[in-house]
């Protein structure tokens, strides 16, 4: 795909993977996205996953038949867009690498390159392809510490790395036009909340440091390629990154027999009788099709409000509501509201678990909870006092 008489996409599609970093869904695929500058001398920015091989090297010779590649720019180290560098060596016997100090090691653990195949740039550096320029700017931890951008100065083109990235295939065309952000935004607030969300801070230095670029074209390692629609996708990562939210609610439970489910329903039925925003989420994998802990992490940073039922189990909290607790915790998410739920048969212990949890987060907890015996009844409970403390 030819994106200006420079520049070529040659990324792939991967609609056969199903989890992501061996963790998170794809109901829609993922891209991993690759870019030649074609000049004097010829940069590929970064490569694609191990197993597409053949539809790769095919790309880079639809657009540029059987020239060399003078250099191999390494923005990032994980293996989702490093894992054909051995073969780039092999296959162009001059080729250099170029990397940032931080990424030497990690190039001779993962794939043995040799030092003498790399040219080490650092911040602000330039390499000149001939009539264009690449300039390097360091944005580590997003989402490696040695993760960097490059700026082809000439086209206003940044290719970012995995920051302004989302899940999703792309389309043939790759370039976004009207309405392709709304297709992607759910999908790019997964991305983040489960791949990124860690790493807020650094996500805003970055922004920060490349808020001087006048960026003509967003060019990230997953997912379209931005032309149109720069300022929606770069302010839904500001605001993210600055964990900035609405109001509603998201639901995550897990349920061994229905009851804590029942529960989580008839409060998801209460808040949509109210018209309160929310979004519920089966953790335990019960419902097909479900999410699990990647859409409660998604909505997680849509909401302001995050809703946890867990049955009593073990004398602690299910399992699947353990592991999205523990989700939650890592992603050192700020400003949100907490209330627990959950049945028990002898003795409960979750709900006092999860708050307990919630507030070593420092969630503001709104209530004890509603920790209940065995089966949840509706004429038991007050659902409506309950939804109050959400409005
Ligand atoms: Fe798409 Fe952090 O790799």
């Amino acid at each position: 795909m030819k994106l200006s008489e420079r520049l070529y996409y040659v990324g792939v599609n991967d609609d056969h993977k199903s989890l992501f970093e061996g963790l998170w869904p794809l109901p829609e695929g993922v891209s991993y996205n690759s870019y030649l500058v074609v000049d004097d001398k010829v940069a590929l920015i970064d490569t694609v996953e191990h197993g597409f091989e053949d539809e790769f090297f095919a790309g880079i010779a639809e657009s540029i038949g059987d020239r060399d590649i003078d250099y191999l720019v390494v923005n990032h180290m994980e293996p989702d867009h490093s894992s054909l560098i051995a073969l780039m060596l092999e296959r162009y016997p001059r080729l250099k690498v170029i990397a940032n100090a931080k990424t030497l090691p990690m190039l001779k653990g993962y794939y043995s390159v040799p030092s003498e195949r790399v040219l080490v740039v650092g911040e602000g550096d330039v390499v000149c392809l001939g009539s264009s320029t690449l300039r390097f700017y360091m944005i580590p931890m997003v989402h490696w510490p040695e993760t960097m951008v490059t700026w082809l100065e000439e086209e206003g083109t940044l290719f970012s790395g995995d920051a302004f990235g989302t899940f999703g295939s792309v389309a043939e065309d790759v370039v976004d036009k009207d309405g392709t952000f709304d297709i992607y935004r759910d999908e790019m607030i997964r991305y983040y909340s489960n791949i990124v969300g860690k790493y807020g801070n650094p996500v805003q230095s970055a922004l920060k440091k490349l808020s001087c670029l006048d960026i003509k074209r967003l060019c990230s390692t997953h997912g379209p390629v931005w032309e149109n629609d720069i300022v929606s996708v770069v302010d839904l990562y500001d605001k993210l990154s600055r964990n900035e939210v609405e109001r509603g609610v998201c639901i995550a439970y897990g349920s061994m027999y229905g009851n804590t489910a029942a529960a989580a329903d008839a409060l998801a039925m209460e808040l949509d009788r109210r018209g309160i925003p929310y979004a519920i989420h089966d953790l335990a994998g019960n419902n097909a099709g479900e999410l699990g802990v990647s859409g409660a992490l998604r909505d997680v940073f849509k909401y302001d409000t995050v809703v946890v039922g867990s049955p009593t189990y073990n004398n602690g909290i299910f399992p699947p509501v353990e592991t999205f607790m523990k989700a939650l915790s890592a992603r050192m998410i700020k400003g949100r509201r907490f209330y627990a739920f959950g049945s028990y048969t002898w003795s409960g212990v979750s709900v006092r678990q999860l708050n307990g949890l919630a507030e070593s987060m420092d969630f503001e907890i709104l209530g004890p909870g509603l920790s209940f015996p065995q089966a949840y009844a509706a004429e038991k409970f007050d659902m409506k006092a309950i939804a109050d403390l959400f409005a």
